[in-house]
């Protein structure tokens, strides 16, 4: 039996409130403790985005009654109300921004990202959902203009040689990558049809520069994107099937897995999944809360046994080596066997500590 801190995903899509058709605080949170994992920071692109400080009250009131897990969350902006973003500041742990076209309609151009990055003067971190080109030129801006940046989900060869540049060249820049990206290849995505549509695609022949430079990377961020399989099977006419995949229940038995085959250490395991997230986005934790993983344990991820409200990950079907036995939440046991012990509204809604 391992030992382990209770887990941070600073990526998270709960889709509570206005999309608790495909997850709600409760079933995500519920996922997150039996994939291991203790503390989420949710993302603000709900049905009404979360731009204002209005909306991200009525959010954490909501999160406070249903979560069982601890949950931080993120600002949005849309290049509007600008004035709300320092409103939102000492409530959250990053400001989240689209500098491409994904679920929902989010994106936002050059010029706005200017006035976004003068208006956001605190020194906590913007995540950006930025794709090939425009990661070197978010970087440029963020060194510009002396802004602290997370660039999300890194994906390809070309877009991370563009991170370890900067970092070379002594930028504040901190990157994750989903274990998607680093699991899946791209056949298995056309094997999986809809369900292995995501942002950023999985491109061909990528995961192994991924693997080899994990050194690099400093976070590995589920982006837990949960869309009902109805959606997925039946995309509008004309158009795409939603993108995004869950993943807060397998990050940590893929990983483990990686683990039991040395491709990674136990030590690298809990620096990319607990030790980094708590420095970058400044996370208070608590001693009594940890994990108990059986590292022995094999098992063959099944969608019937998923708490997510989703039903269903790109990975059923897939044996992993390692599973999260017991969790435990300031010294109390929250989950064991695959039976979660706590009611909603045990979790809390965290604030940042700076
Ligand atoms: C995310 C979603 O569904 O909210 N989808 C995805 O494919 N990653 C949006 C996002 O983070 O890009
Ligand atoms: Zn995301």
């Amino acid at each position: 039996m391992i030992k382990l801190p209770g887990l941070i995903d600073v990526h998270v899509h709960l889709r509570d409130p206005g999309q608790t058709e495909k997850e709600d605080f409760f079933t995500g949170t519920s996922a997150a403790i039996a994939g291991g994992f203790t503390t989420v920071l949710d993302m603000p692109n709900n049905k009404i985005p979360i731009t204002s400080i209005k909306s991200l009250k009525e959010k954490q009131k909501i999160a406070r009654e249903k979560t069982v897990c601890d949950i931080g969350f993120y600002a949005g902006s849309l290049g509007i109300s600008l004035e709300e973003l320092m409103k939102m500041e000492p409530y959250v742990f990053g400001l989240k921004l689209y500098l491409n076209k994904t679920t929902g309609n989010f994106i936002i151009d050059e010029k706005k990202l200017i006035k976004i990055f003068v208006a956001w003067k605190g020194k906590k971190p913007i995540l950006v959902h930025a794709e090939s080109d425009m990661i070197e030129n978010v970087i440029k801006l963020a060194k510009k203009m002396n802004k602290k940046i997370h660039i999300c989900h890194v994906s390809t060869k070309f877009e991370l040689k563009t991170v370890i540049k900067a970092k070379r060249h002594g930028l504040v820049v901190t990157c994750g990558v989903t274990p998607h990206h680093l699991f899946l290849s791209w056949n298995d995505t056309n094997k999986l049809g809809p369900f292995g549509m995501m942002k950023p695609k999985i491109e061909k022949g990528y995961k192994e520069f991924l693997w080899e430079n994990l050194n690099w990377i400093d976070v590995i961020e589920s982006d837990h994107a949960p869309h009902t399989i109805e959606e997925k099977n039946h995309p509008p006419a004309g158009g795409n099937p939603p993108f995004g995949v869950p993943g807060l229940e397998t990050t940590l038995p893929l990983l483990l897995t990686a683990v039991s085959e040395n491709k990674l250490s136990i030590n690298r395991l809990i620096e990319l999944c607990f030790e980094n997230p708590k420095r970058i986005f400044n996370i208070k934790t608590n001693n009594n809360t940890w994990v108990e993983v059986d590292e022995k344990k094999e098992y063959i991820i099944d969608n019937k046994k998923l708490l997510t409200k989703c039903g269903w990950s790109p990975f059923n079907g897939w044996k992993v080596k390692g599973r999260v036995k017991r969790v435990f939440i300031r010294g109390i046991k929250v989950f064991e066997d695959g039976k979660l012990l706590v009611k909603s509204g045990f979790g809390e809604v965290i604030k940042p500590i700076w």
